[in-house]
């Protein structure tokens, strides 16, 4: 459990927050590339952290990220038209490039008034299919890490994005926590549980395919520079061999989910207190198509997912679309991973009370999140480098594999040797 401080502290993500000052140290993926898919298109109004941005991309193609409110009488610019390299306020026509640059100011059209001013814009990135910002100190902008998923071939990559109305602290904890997968998403990682048999699902692009059906893993954990690793080790019917899945957590909020043949990048991005971005990025060394991903997780029901929108849509308004007469063979009633996670998350509240839980050691690595998170916020409080920040994340994933008695797991994934802490 965690004390009512502790938990406020650890979700609260506006400006003026030990978590947002943490927050804002790191580059975020603010928008899918695919969201503003041509030179000119429509503007994007994004909440990040507790404020709103708006994200364009100019006649050139390269992605503006300002302040939503037009400098000059705070009209949204999510209005605005996009033109001629820039976008231009709807309200009296100030127009602005995606670096700033006042271009126009059609009701005061004195050039020297426009060449004084600066609009708040903000250094982006576009990798890998996302768009990425900065917004925190502008003398400390870091260098901005990679991901393997990036240098994946575009055909062998999907990058979704899934709005959902709750703390970003629920969905990180439940990437975090191995012990869930062989039950909440029993029907797709243990397919003949109502016959009480285990049998395995075939499907390699699913990331709840266990091939293990102990429902109480044994985890170990180890702190690396860019968070913490953990292994969750499941029974085998072999005693001399166990299954090992390996998962980072990457500060702070970033995992990574092994699927048999491919991997799931997770960001839970904070829009703001109760409301959280879910970037999916899955890659791997086979094509891969969205209609696929977006089947998997559930979100090809519109009953679901809102794809224009980008949005989470069940509620406890229609009970998250459970159906009870399903359940006789279905465990949830739900359909798809992502579905049966953010229904979950949802069901804990927008913001949930961590005073009152009852952790066992198979939460031990939901536990870890949250001492490295507190551990983060405090570097950063005392002007040290927090965890993972600035650092070249490529070489970390996961892995889903064997493990004979006596080898180590962290052997697993040598590539996260370099990245252990000392
Ligand atoms: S408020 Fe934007 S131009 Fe006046
Ligand atoms: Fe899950």
């Amino acid at each position: 459990m965690l004390s009512r401080e502790d938990n406020e502290l650890l979700c609260r993500v506006g400006p003026g927050t030990p978590v947002g000052a943490l927050m804002r140290r790191f580059w975020h993926p603010v928008c899918t590339s695919a969201q503003l898919p041509q030179p000119d298109c429509a503007p994007l109004r994004v909440r990040l952290l507790g404020e709103n941005y708006v994200a364009f991309r100019d006649s050139d193609g390269k992605v503006g990220f300002l302040e939503e409110l037009c400098m000059h009488r705070g009209a949204s610019l999510a209005l605005g038209r996009v033109e001629e390299g820039g976008i231009r306020c709807l309200y009296h026509g100030w127009k602005f490039s995606a670096s700033g640059t006042v271009m126009e100011t059609p009701n005061h059209a004195d050039p020297k008034y426009a060449a004084r001013l600066k609009a708040p814009a903000f250094p982006v990135r576009e990798e890998g299919g996302i768009v990425w910002a900065y917004v925190g100190p502008q003398d400390q902008v870091p260098a901005f890490s990679r991901y393997a998923f990036m240098d994946a071939e575009p055909a062998h990559r999907v990058v979704l994005r899934i709005n959902v109305a709750c703390n970003y602290l629920q969905l990180v904890e439940g990437g975090e926590d191995s012990s869930h997968v062989g039950v909440l998403h029993t029907n797709m990682a243990r397919p003949g549980w109502k016959d009480d048999e285990f049998t395995r699902n075939p499907d390699v692009v699913n990331p709840a395919a266990l091939a293990s059906n102990d429902l109480e893993p044994v985890l170990k954990i180890e702190t690396t520079t860019f968070g913490f690793h953990y292994v969750a080790l499941r029974k085998t019917d072999d005693p001399a061999v166990r299954n090992a899945r390996v998962v980072p957590f990457i500060v702070p909020y970033g995992r990574i989910i092994p699927a048999p043949a491919f991997l799931f990048t997770v960001l839970e991005v904070p829009e703001d207190d109760t409301h959280t971005s879910t970037f999916i990025v899955v890659h791997g060394n086979a094509p891969v198509t969205e209609d696929k991903i977006i089947e998997l997780l559930g979100l090809n029901d519109p009953n679901y997912y809102d794809r224009k929108n980008c949005t989470f849509t069940a509620s406890w308004l229609d009970s998250f679309g459970q159906n009870r007469e399903l359940m006789k063979e279905n465990w949830t009633g739900l359909r798809g991973v992502e579905v049966e996670d953010a229904s979950i998350g949802l069901s804990q509240g927008p913001l949930y009370d961590r005073s009152r839980e009852h952790l066992v050691p198979a939460d031990q690595a939901v536990v870890r999140v949250r001492r490295v998170l507190l551990d983060a916020v405090k570097a950063v409080a005392e002007g040290r480098q927090p965890a993972a920040l600035g650092l070249d994340l490529s070489g970390v994933g996961a892995c889903d594999a064997l493990l004979e008695e006596g080898d180590a797991w962290q052997d697993l994934l040598p590539s996260h040797r370099q990245t252990a802490a000392a």
